[in-house]
């Protein structure tokens, strides 16, 4: 197999079919990366539940691996690191470029080395990924960070961390998780204001506590870290991932059906559930399961994308799929990142009828009678899956290309969404993760 190849991979959907019947969703992506890269700071040996085998993963695998952590494969979707012999504190660039949330790594390798040097994630098809925010919060700490080749540069004065106040001017998912990452081991208090609310974060928070970090205000948007001397290993199980979560309750509604997802945790998509309500979709929940029955969809609805608990940005794509298919106008802006409305030309292919503003933040969207299937191409994660969920409200085929982004965040959609009732296939031969082989396979990624 070579690069190629694997630019050729597609999934391919016959739509029409009413998505019916009920799923257990995989453990959180989001949370999963940081909380490997956590697993650095730790004396003894980590264990991971609920792992999603997906190839971010995989790429994280490779970088803790590189750096000298040794990693192994429980059963299916646990994973043990091990992060004692880790003796270096610069992260290559060759893995570092598959994967934004390696910058997850600066604030683990600062704690432990007092020194840290990740390449700068630059654009991303999103947008730009800045990383002010990040650097503020460990010169807070008593860091000296500098920009050079391409690298950022991190080192503790004195060699190591000392707490002290962050004031982010937004709330931002990487840097909070990094300054907590930081924090944790730095000598003294830190205070975190301004925090990110994401329930990913708030998993990496409960993760390094279990670890014997101590923080306080998880979940609301002041941190408060006292630093300890050490952490140690511990056995722990990941979030359900509430992008999945979403995006299989979507793929309900887009074919008018009848999904229950399990396992979940109905009020991190507590945002979703009333974007589908106002569009008429009956949306029922219990303790751990989220239900939709989709035959009353009557119209569509206004959505504005916000830091959580907000509408999520990862979830924009999908919901925007199924408002083609409602009828009526809706509208949806994106106040997140400043690009992510490229997937919306493939739409149009579709027969979407979609108009997006100059300034690149607005979709007025038209709901069409029926999308009709078309060769199109995924641009990222969560439009891929976006155009996966298009393709099931659509008539005839759709052949999805770029199947190896849907592949970064979602374990095994297609069969997924054909246990549902869906025709969703795989088309090239490139099966991701197979079974347990005692190493997390990583031959999506051969040229590593
Ligand atoms: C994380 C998620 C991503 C999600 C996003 C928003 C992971 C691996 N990724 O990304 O899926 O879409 O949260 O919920 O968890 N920004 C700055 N300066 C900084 C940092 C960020 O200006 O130093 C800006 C970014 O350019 C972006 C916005 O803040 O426009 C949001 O970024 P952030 O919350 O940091 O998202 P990520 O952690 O990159």
């Amino acid at each position: 197999m070579n690069v190629l190849d694997r630019l050729d991979t597609t999934l391919r959907v016959v739509g029409g079919a009413r998505l019916e019947g009920s799923v257990e969703v995989q453990g959180a992506k989001n949370a999963a990366l940081p909380i490997m890269a956590a697993a650095l700071l730790a004396r003894g040996k980590v264990t991971l539940h609920r792992v999603p085998r997906i190839t971010d993963v995989s790429v994280m695998w490779s970088l803790l691996e590189a750096l000298g952590a040794r990693l192994s494969l429980q059963d299916r979707n646990t994973i043990t690191i091990d992060a004692a012999n880790v003796n270096k504190a610069r992260a290559p660039y060759t893995l570092v470029r598959k994967l934004a949330a390696s910058f997850d790594l600066c604030g683990p390798l600062l704690g432990r080395f007092g020194r840290a040097e990740v390449p700068l994630p630059g654009g991303c098809v999103l947008g730009t990924r800045a990383t002010d925010l990040h650097e503020a919060a460990f010169r807070a700490l008593d860091a000296e960070v500098s920009v050079a080749h391409g690298y950022l540069i991190a080192n503790a004065r004195g060699g190591r961390l000392r707490g002290g106040e962050i004031e982010f001017r937004m709330p931002s998912v990487g840097a909070t998780k990094n300054a907590m990452l930081a924090a944790v081991t730095a000598d003294g208090d830190t205070i975190i204001h301004n925090a990110a609310m994401e329930p990913e974060v708030v998993d990496l928070a409960n993760f390094l506590v279990a670890m014997g970090a101590k923080i306080e205000g998880q979940g609301g948007d002041t941190l408060r870290v006292t630093g300890v001397a050490e952490l140690r290993g511990v056995e722990y199980e990941i979030i359900p991932d509430r992008i999945a979560t979403g995006t299989l309750l979507i793929a309900g509604a887009i074919t008018r059906g009848d999904v229950t997802v399990k396992k979940t945790r109905p009020d991190d998509v507590l945002a979703l559930q009333l974007a589908l309500g106002e569009c008429g979709v009956k949306v029922t929940t219990g303790d751990d399961w989220v239900r939709v029955q989709a035959d009353t969809v009557k119209g569509g609805t206004d959505v504005v994308t916000a830091p959580h608990p907000g509408f999520a940005t990862d979830l924009q794509p999908q919901l925007l799929s199924f408002l083609c298919t409602a009828p009526g106008v809706s509208v949806v802006e994106e106040s997140i990142f400043n690009a992510r409305f490229s997937y919306v030309n493939e739409l149009v292919r579709m027969g979407a009828d979609v108009r997006v503003a100059m300034d690149n933040n607005t979709a007025l969207v038209k709901g069409v009678a029926q999308l009709s299937g078309a060769p199109v191409e995924a641009p990222d994660i969560r439009a891929g899956a976006a155009l996966v969920l298009a393709g099931l409200g659509a008539s005839g085929e759709t052949e999805i290309i770029g199947l190896e982004y849907i592949d970064r965040g979602y374990e095994r959609l297609e069969e997924t969404l054909s246990s549902l009732g869906a025709q969703v296939q795989r088309a090239s031969g490139i099966v991701p993760f197979s079974e347990p082989t005692g190493t997390f396979e990583t031959s999506v990624y051969p040229s590593v």
